[in-house]
Parts: structure tokens; sequence; C-alpha cells
């Protein structure tokens, strides 16, 4: 019996760097299907279900990705409600890299900076921003989600506290330099998860702030935190600890592959941002 992972994925093409990992993760076999949908999935679900025996189905898994979260959402939805009984198999649910990345990030402030932070998440309302808020708020960070648009970034704090009502977060429009200045005196730490090539905080800015520590996840130039590295990794620049998408992105994909690895452990996980950050965790120590 070989290790099977179908990948479905919501956009057309399946991505290639979803089916790599996945291979050098311990997939013998990858299935790739592109434009799934809630209603095409379960079809898909069914011939993974009832080919093999309960006592075999851990050795079939299911990855779910694409670049629209919500979408991919879901997709899961739909595939763990045509699971029954012991007819299931383990889920990974990484949309755009989003849990796999955001967990890196996270263990990476948790590491320099206790809680309650506070922190303050750039470009928050993306895939990775709005999955670190979550996990920020979840070990008990006071988060700050900035955004270009105030009513944005309150639809994800509102999104988490529907998910964890007792913690603590408040939107930022970052708009304008005089909130990202004065939002800079109050924080910890930024995490900056802007879209790729997009600049959102000069050096100038963090420079003259008390902020400790420093993440950007935006691999693409010019940096999303001004002077900070991509292959920055707890590096010292003016008295900040520096992380930079590389420096990151070593966890991102340790973690990426562990929860493929873990998929095929066990027939009835669902892996999404928090069981993804605590394999994270578990790695880390
Ligand atoms: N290091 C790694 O391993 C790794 C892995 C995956 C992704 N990434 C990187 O992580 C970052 C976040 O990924 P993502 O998919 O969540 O990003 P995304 O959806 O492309 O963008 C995140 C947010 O950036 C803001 N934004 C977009 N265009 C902007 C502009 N022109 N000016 C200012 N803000 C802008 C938007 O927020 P508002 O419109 O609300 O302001 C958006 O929600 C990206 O840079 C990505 O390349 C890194």
């Amino acid at each position: 019996m070989r290790n099977i992972l179908l990948q479905l994925d919501t956009d057309s093409l399946p991505s290639s760097f979803d089916a790599i990992t996945a291979l050098d993760a311990g997939a013998e076999v990858l299935l790739p299907y592109g434009g799934v949908t809630p209603e095409r999935a379960v079809g898909l679900v069914h011939g993974a279900i009832f080919t093999r025996g309960p006592e075999q189905l851990h050795r079939t898994a299911i990855f779910i990705g694409g670049s629209d979260v919500a979408a991919a959402e879901a997709v899961a939805q739909a595939v763990t409600k045509a699971f029954f009984g012991p007819m299931r198999v383990s889920v990974v649910l990484d949309p755009n890299g989003s849990n796999t990345t955001a967990a890196a990030a996270v263990l990476a402030v948790v590491r320099h900076v206790p809680a309650p932070g506070p922190v303050l998440v750039l470009g928050g309302t993306g895939p990775v921003g709005s999955r670190a808020a979550r996990l920020l708020a979840r070990e008990g960070y006071s988060v700050q989600v900035g955004s270009r648009s105030l009513q944005r970034a309150q639809r994800v704090v509102e999104a988490v506290l529907l998910k964890y009502p007792k913690a603590r977060l408040q939107p930022l429009e970052t708009a304008g330099a005089d909130a990202l200045r004065s939002a800079l005196g109050q924080v910890r730490a930024v995490l900056a998860a802007g879209a790729a090539g997009v600049q959102l905080l000069s050096q100038e800015m963090w420079q003259s702030s008390p902020v400790e520590l420093l993440i950007d996840l935006n691999a693409v130039p010019p940096a999303g935190i001004q002077g900070v590295q991509a292959t920055d990794k707890a590096a010292q620049r003016e008295g900040k600890v520096c992380y930079g998408a590389v420096g990151i992105g070593g966890t991102k994909m340790k973690i990426h592959r562990r929860a493929i690895a873990r998929a095929f452990e066990q027939n009835d996980l669902v892996l999404d941002a928090e069981e993804i950050y605590e394999l994270g965790r578990q790695l880390d120590s």
C-alpha cells in the first residue's frame, strides 16, 4: 500500500509548490485536481474512502489548497461532511500557504516577545496575515490588525472574535503615516504580511520606534519592511531582531512537510491553522 495524497486545489491549475512539497514530505502517489468546488469534492472524497479498508485509510490523505482561502474552506467543509464513521481520511488545509506561513511567523513572535505583546500585523487582511492574527490572538497576544481599509480590518477582527470571543484584537487603518507611527509606539512586534513587492513600513519609521521584533514575509523586492533582508533570521538591525521571508520560509517548509507526514499517521485528522501551528511548536521545541 502506498501513501496516496489527493491534492484538491480550488484554482484551475493545481499548485506545483504544493505538489513538490507533498512528494518531498512522503506522499508516494499524488493525485492533483484543479478547479475543485464543494460539489465536485464529494465524488473525489467517495473515491478516496471507498477504495481501501478502514485500517488502511491512514495511507490516503487529502490536501486542500488554492489562492482563495474562503473557497478552500468551503471545499474543506464539504470534504469533512462527506466522511462518516470510520470512512474518513486525514485532511490538511493550507490555501496559499496561509496556515504554514502564519504558523512559522507566529512561532518567531513567541520566541522573542512574550504575550500579550502587543503585536501589529500589517497586511492583516490577507490569507497569511489574517491567519497570523488568529493564531496570535489564540496565544494571548493583543493584536492590531492593519489594513488600508478599517472596514476590512474590522471584518478580520470579527472573524477571529467569532472563534475566540475573549481575544484581544483591534482594527487599524494604516493608510496614513500618523496612525502607523502612533501604533508603532505601542507595539513590541510588527509582522508584515502584505502583498508581494509592496513596502508597508519605512526604515525611518521603525528605527525611531520602541519595536523589538520585525518580521517581513514578503520575499519580492522591495521588502515589506524596509531594511529587513529576506534572509534575516533573528538578525540584529538597529537594535531590533529581524526576520525576512526566507528566514521564516525554512521553518514554514518544515511545518508544511510535517503536516503532510502527520496526515499519513492516522485517518481522522483535520489540520487547519491551530493544528498546524501545534505541529510547528513541536518541531520548534
Ligand atoms: N515566506 C514564506 O514562506 C511565504 C509563504 C507564503 C506567502 N508569503 C508572502 O506573505 C505575504 C502575505 O501573503 P498573502 O497571500 O496573505 O498576501 P496578499 O493577499 O497578496 O496581500 C496581503 C494584504 O496586503 C495588502 N495589500 C495588497 N496590495 C497592497 C498595496 N499595493 N499596498 C498596500 N497593501 C497592499 C492587502 O490588505 P488591504 O487591502 O486590506 O490593505 C492584502 O490583504 C506575501 O508577501 C507573500 O508573498 C511568504
